[in-house]
Formats: C-alpha cells, sequence, structure tokens
C-alpha cells in the first residue's frame, strides 16, 4: 500500500440524495454536501465516501450510470462538484467515489450503440449473445428489446446490461470471448479511462461496487484478481496517493490489490455474526463465534491489506431500532476498536432509525428504508430541505436529529466524536496488533498493543480471566465499563471499556 492516509482514515458515507439539499429540489445535493463539511469533520470522519453521483435514470440509485464521465444534474453543476472536492480537501478530507464497474444503465449510449443490428465500435463492449431465442444457464439476460440478434446478460438489475470483460472459463464460444481477448482489455481500457477522468478531477480513491463480478465464469476469481492486481498497478504509476476498496466481502479482495475490502453482511461471516444474524454477539450470542471468525479473517489478509467495517450502509437496514442508542454506543466502540477502517453511513452516528414498509423509490426495494433524508433537527423536512416535497419523507424526532444530540452531553453523537476523538490519540488502533484475550459466553476481551478492550453487550455483569493482568487505569469507557480484578477484569452489564495493558 503506497497510501498511507487509509491506515488512520475515518469514512462517511453519504448517500448524495438523502444528505443536504443546498437548492430547495427536494433531493440532496452538492452545494448541501459541501455546506455540511464542516460537520463531518467535527464528528471525526476525514474521508467520505460518495454513493454514484453520476448521471443517471436512477433506475438503481444511481448504480445505473448512463454517462460514466458526468455528474448527475440531479446534485449539480460540474463546477459544485470540483468546489465539494476542493473543499474537502481544503479541510484535511479525502473523497473516494464509488465507482460502478461491472454495468451501465440501458440508457447508456455506448450500450444503446452495441444494441444496434449492424457491428459496430461498441458492439463487443457489453455481453450478448447471438441468438435471441437461447437460455443460458446462470446468466440473467434480456431478450426481445432491440434489433441487434441476442440476448443481453445483466449484472443485477435488468436495467442493468453487464460490461464485457470476457470469460475465464468459455462454456460456449458463440459469444463467450476470453478475458484476454482484444474485446475485453479494451473494456479494462475504458474503465481506466473513467477512473482517470475522476481522479484528474481530484478524487482520492474509488469504492469498486461489485468488484468481483467483472470477468465471468471465473470460479476461483483469479482473472478478476488478474484485471483488478492491473488497474492497482496503473493507479499507483499514476496517481500514487489514491485508493482502490472493494465490495468484495472476501480475503480474496485484498490479494487482488484492493487497499481494503468491506466485510459485507454475508449469512455467517464475521460482521453478521457480530450485529445482524439471528444470534449475532450483541443479541445475546456467542462471543468466541465471532472472535474465531474475525481472528481467522484478520490473520489471513493482516499483511495484503484492511478490512472494512461499517455502521451499516445504503443497502442494509440501519442498526436502530433494533438496537437502542445504549447498545450502538457498545456496537461502536468494539468495532471501531478492532483492527479495520471504520465506515459510518449517514444518520448512523444519531442512531437514525430503519423505516419499516415505506414504499420503493428508485427500486430501492427494502433498502429504501434505510435512505431517508439526514435529521438535522426539528424544522420542517427535518432542516433537510425547504422542498415542498422531499425525495423520501423526512422523519421529524426529538431525540434522533443533530442539534438535539449537540445539546445532550451523553447523546450518541456526543459519544462518537469522543469514541473518535480517543481512536485518533491511540496509535495503537492503527497498528496491526491484534489478540484475542478472552472469548467466553458474552464477555469479550482483545488487546490492541498495550490496550486492552473489554465489552459485554448482556444485561449481566461478566468476568473474564486474563492470562496477562492489565494495569488499573481505564482509558475510555460506554456504560459503567470495567474494573480490573485478581486474575483478569469485571465488566458492567452493558458495558465497554479501554484499559492500558
Ligand atoms: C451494490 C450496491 O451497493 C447496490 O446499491 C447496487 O444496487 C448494486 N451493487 C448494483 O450496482
Amino acid at each position: 500500500m503506497s497510501n498511507t492516509w487509509l491506515k488512520s482514515a475515518v469514512f462517511y458515507e453519504i448517500y448524495p440524495n438523502s444528505f443536504m439539499d443546498g437548492n430547495g429540489d427536494g433531493y440532496g445535493d452538492f452545494v448541501g454536501m459541501t455546506a455540511k463539511l464542516d460537520y463531518i469533520k467535527t464528528l471525526g470522519a476525514n474521508a467520505v465516501w460518495l454513493n454514484p453521483h453520476y448521471d443517471s435514470p436512477f433506475m438503481d440509485g444511481g448504480y445505473d450510470v448512463r454517462d460514466f464521465f458526468k455528474t448527475s444534474a440531479r446534485f449539480g453543476f460540474e463546477a459544485d462538484f470540483d468546489t465539494f472536492v476542493k473543499t474537502a480537501h481544503a479541510k484535511g478530507i479525502k473523497v473516494v467515489l464509488d465507482l460502478v464497474s461491472g454495468h451501465a444503465s440501458e440508457q447508456n449510449a455506448d450500450f444503446l450503440k452495441s444494441a444496434e443490428p449492424v457491428r459496430n465500435d461498441m458492439y463487443d463492449r457489453f455481453i450478448w449473445m447471438n441468438d435471441v431465442w437461447a437460455k443460458p444457464q446462470g446468466f440473467r439476460t434480456v431478450c426481445g428489446r432491440y434489433d441487434r440478434r441476442g440476448s443481453y446478460v445483466v449484472n443485477y438489475f435488468s436495467t442493468q446490461p453487464a460490461l464485457n470483460y470476457g470469460f475465464n472459463r468459455i462454456d460456449d464460444p458463440s459469444w463467450q470471448m476470453p478475458y484476454n481477448s482484444d474485446a475485453a482489455i479494451a473494456t479494462r481500457e475504458w474503465l481506466k479511462s473513467v477512473m482517470r477522468f475522476w481522479l484528474d478531477r481530484g478524487c482520492d480513491g474509488f469504492r469498486v461496487d461489485m468488484a468481483d463480478s467483472l470477468v465471468k465464469n471465473d470460479d476461483d476469481k483469479s482473472a478478476t484478481s488478474e484485471l483488478w492486481r492491473e488497474i492497482r498497478d496503473m493507479m499507483e504509476t499514476e496517481y500514487p496517493d489514491t485508493v482502490l476498496i472493494s465490495e468484495w466481502s472476501s480475503p480474496q479482495a485484498l490479494k487482488a490489490g484492493f487497499d481494503a475490502d468491506f466485510m459485507l453482511d454475508h449469512a455467517g461471516n464475521p460482521y453478521n455474526i457480530l450485529l445482524r444474524a439471528e444470534n449475532a454477539y450483541f443479541s445475546g450470542g456467542d462471543a468466541k463465534v465471532f472472535a474465531d471468525g474475525f481472528d481467522a479473517w484478520y490473520s489471513e489478509t493482516k499483511d495484503a491489506g484492511l478490512i472494512g467495517l461499517s455502521s451499516g450502509n445504503h443497502d442494509t437496514p440501519r442498526l436502530a431500532p433494533h438496537y437502542s442508542a445504549e447498545q450502538l454506543k457498545l456496537i461502536y466502540a468494539t468495532m471501531f476498536s478492532l483492527p479495520c477502517v471504520p465506515f459510518i453511513y449517514y444518520g448512523d452516528e444519531i442512531g437514525m432509525k430503519y423505516i419499516k414498509d415505506l414504499p420503493s423509490v428508485e427500486c430501492g426495494f427494502s433498502r429504501t428504508g434505510s435512505r431517508t433524508p439526514m435529521q438535522w433537527d426539528m424544522s420542517e423536512n427535518a432542516g433537510f430541505s425547504t422542498a415542498a416535497r422531499t425525495f423520501l419523507p423526512t422523519e421529524r424526532d426529538k431525540q434522533v436529529n443533530v442539534a438535539a444530540q449537540l445539546k445532550d452531553k451523553k447523546s450518541l453523537l456526543n459519544f462518537v466524536k469522543e469514541l473518535l476523538a480517543f481512536r485518533k490519540s491511540r496509535p495503537e488502533f492503527i497498528s496491526k496488533e491484534f489478540c484475542v484475550e478472552y472469548a467466553e459466553g458474552a464477555a469479550l476481551c482483545f488487546s490492541r498493543g498495550s490496550l486492552l478492550v473489554a465489552v459485554n453487550p448482556t444485561k449481566t455483569k461478566q468476568s473474564a480471566k486474563l492470562a496477562v493482568q492489565p494495569k488499573a487505569k481505564v482509558l475510555f469507557s460506554a456504560g459503567k465499563g470495567a474494573k480490573v480484578k485478581k486474575d483478569g477484569v469485571e465488566i458492567a452489564p452493558m458495558s465497554f471499556a479501554v484499559i492500558e495493558n
């Protein structure tokens, strides 16, 4: 990793539609986001990840890109984007964009050209079969919409045709091209041109959407990994201080050249076991199951790159109201004390709630309830917008808004600020040192160099036996914290503590 800033980065994820409306049209935009950069900074974040801001018909919240080289007019002028990046940099905040690498929108000009019936220079840019009647196994295809004789493969929704990075295993040579064919390489070069375009505009790297999906029939992901290593080399040579973060959720991603990889909510993985599974550690589950899983993942990846751990994201239900504000304090403290790059999804720092049963907007479906506008205060539209109608309904909640929580010393927002400030003050949290010291029942203790972290999410006090006795000094805590005893620590109910080791 040539970039060093990522090691001490704390990200704030912004869903542009929902953060701050600067022009009163009911949608968030760059003017609004720029005005709130100080808020992000005082929270303790030093990087933002922006969900797609590109020109799009918004049939998948902007993950259906119509023009990869253009800012959506919904979010402002190109100059507004540039001002956002410039202002963020002036405040010491890095800007990471979403790179939608696997597919485009069905309204993308290159795709429409590829759909013409006569061969042209875009004919092989997307994956087309040459028989409109065929039904290939293992692929989702759309047929009968264009005059080209064939169906096209989609990468996600049917509005998102798959870009052609070729195939590793060729089952049907009549339409599957090798991943090192000229056509597949041309797509790879096109992707690099998209990246260069935004890197030249000043962005500091990318979060790569569905990073493992590019080469098809790539069971061991070796060809996809080869592709990303080549792109990483390009970035290292041409843009040395930039980062590549994958949505992949596998130790393989870091070996493929990514600087960091998100651990997503996939059934049975450590993130899921920590927070989101039915018997998750924070919902009464066993500390050992989480600790063993995390330890194994970390040991496998620590020399290759970093793990991204997030409070939530635009695809998952928010943790509140399933977890209370007091539980969220323990969760964030535990998660961000682990060796990781922390990501805070906008609104999670105040405990914004997942809104159940909202009618889907822009193909958010069940994800819609995690995308409602940021709750700034108790004014109209919760301070998000002055429009008569907003992109999604705003929740006005006396407790869950920034203005109220700033005033309340014990609020979740102020806790997150203290937590991030403490984390920043201790180099142990960005070191590679991590060791599980005790994980039994509900008690979890791990060390980060000279710090011991102790957690108890239950309503009863827990004891943890430790091989090495920590010093008595508690440096940071939530709940009633923990006490050092003769042979270990006693952790108060619903508590978290960092103790000098
Ligand atoms: C993952 C993104 O996070 C999600 O929001 C999107 O719908 C799919 N990839 C498709 O791009």
